[in-house]
């Protein structure tokens, strides 16, 4: 008997010694140790021996167990330190390198300027009135003031949009549908919102209303298809072509420094009049001539003028009582400018490289 648990020691070292991974640890306790192992049968039988030796041979099989218990405790802290350089030396994580920059997504440079001069007009009690990008030849051109054939149409060539003949749409024909070329529609459409409501006695009307424009144009450096515009509109008793100056001068100093002198060009738009043009004192060389003022000392701004008493009358107020003023300013332009940007291209261009450093 004692024999024969050498030999189970013997055998089971043996066994275990070539035992490298958890599975074959696994299979080698069950065949070793396990409840029907050689050993534990040795266990099993100690009942039928004689009260001599049973002793003798319980303490050697306890001392067998002893053994294996130790060699299993040692090997399966061996395979644990050998699973863990394996994994070491596979996965090799190098804690030098440089991290991944995180990618902080940001606002559009067009709608930072956007929000800039939405935030200026605010301040000055303009509300935002937001209006739609499609129109019609209606509301784009004719309340407007643009007669049907009107030359101040080629101002803003236009996108139309196809609308299907068989459709059965009438109309049409006077009156297409188009990507509205500038903001100024929505002068129509929110005058007409206010006077509905009131017709006998509309409100004044303080609003800004922003929003992405479509001309058909040659893309260049200077000229680009889509952009963004704020329009102003101010509608109430008593207003004069001094409270327009009085405003632009102010939101042009808010805009580009209190200390930027403004003038006021004769220009001519159909929807308001009479008409100016507005620049400010170039703010790269301070009005001495550079390239990007094209050496005129002046940066032109914005388009505006006394709302023309037809477009009153189209959005509902009586042009005997009431009068107005609006403006109209390019954002993109104003961004060019400001960051001495030469290319209107880069805005809708997606580079990254560009959007980056705004
Ligand atoms: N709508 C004009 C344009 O796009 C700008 C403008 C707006 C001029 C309001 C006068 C008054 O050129």
């Amino acid at each position: 008997m004692l024999d024969k648990l050498k030999e189970i020691e013997k055998a089971a070292l043996e066994s275990l010694a070539v035992v490298s991974d958890q599975s074959a640890l696994d299979a080698w306790r069950v065949a070793n140790v396990g409840r029907s192992s050689p050993l534990m049968q040795v266990f099993a039988g100690l009942g039928k021996l004689s009260k001599e030796e049973k002793p003798v041979v319980g303490a050697a099989a306890n001392q067998v167990k002893i053994v294996l218990e130790a060699a299993l405790e040692e090997k399966s802290q061996a395979v644990k330190n050998a699973m863990l350089a394996k994994s070491l030396a596979e996965e090799k994580l190098d804690v030098t390198l440089p991290g991944r920059e995180v990618n902080i997504g940001r606002l559009h440079p067009s709608t930072q300027q956007l929000r800039r001069v939405l935030s200026i007009l605010a301040e000055m009690g303009f509300q935002v009135y937001t209006s739609r990008e499609v129109e019609s030849d209606e509301m784009n051109f004719q309340m407007l003031n643009f007669a049907p054939h009107h030359p101040a149409r080629e101002m803003q060539d236009s996108f139309y949009i196809d609308v299907d003949p068989s459709a059965g749409s009438g109309s049409r024909e006077d009156n297409p549908i188009l990507m509205r070329t500038h903001t100024s529609p929505g002068q129509i459409r929110a005058m007409r919102e206010a006077s509905a409501n009131n017709p006998q006695n509309p409100p004044p009307i303080r609003i800004a209303l922003p929003g992405m424009c479509y001309r058909y144009e040659q893309i260049t450096a200077r000229s680009e298809i889509q952009f963004n515009q704020v329009e102003g509109l101010a509608v109430g008793e008593g207003i004069t072509f001094a409270d327009l100056k009085g405003t632009l001068t102010d939101f042009a100093r808010r805009m580009f420094g209190h200390d930027a002198r403004v003038r006021f060009r004769a220009s001519y738009f159909p929807f308001t009049e009479p008409s100016a043009e507005v620049d400010v004192e170039c703010f790269v060389c301070g009005g001495k001539g550079c390239q990007v003022c094209k050496n005129s000392g002046w940066l032109e701004i914005l388009g505006s003028g006394m709302v023309h008493p037809n477009v009153l009358q189209n959005g509902g107020y009586d042009p005997k009582r009431y009068t107005g003023f609006a403006f109209g300013m390019g954002t993109e332009r104003q961004l060019m400018l400001r960051n001495k940007i030469t290319d209107i291209r880069y805005f809708w261009g997606n580079d990254v490289r560009f959007l980056d450093q705004f």
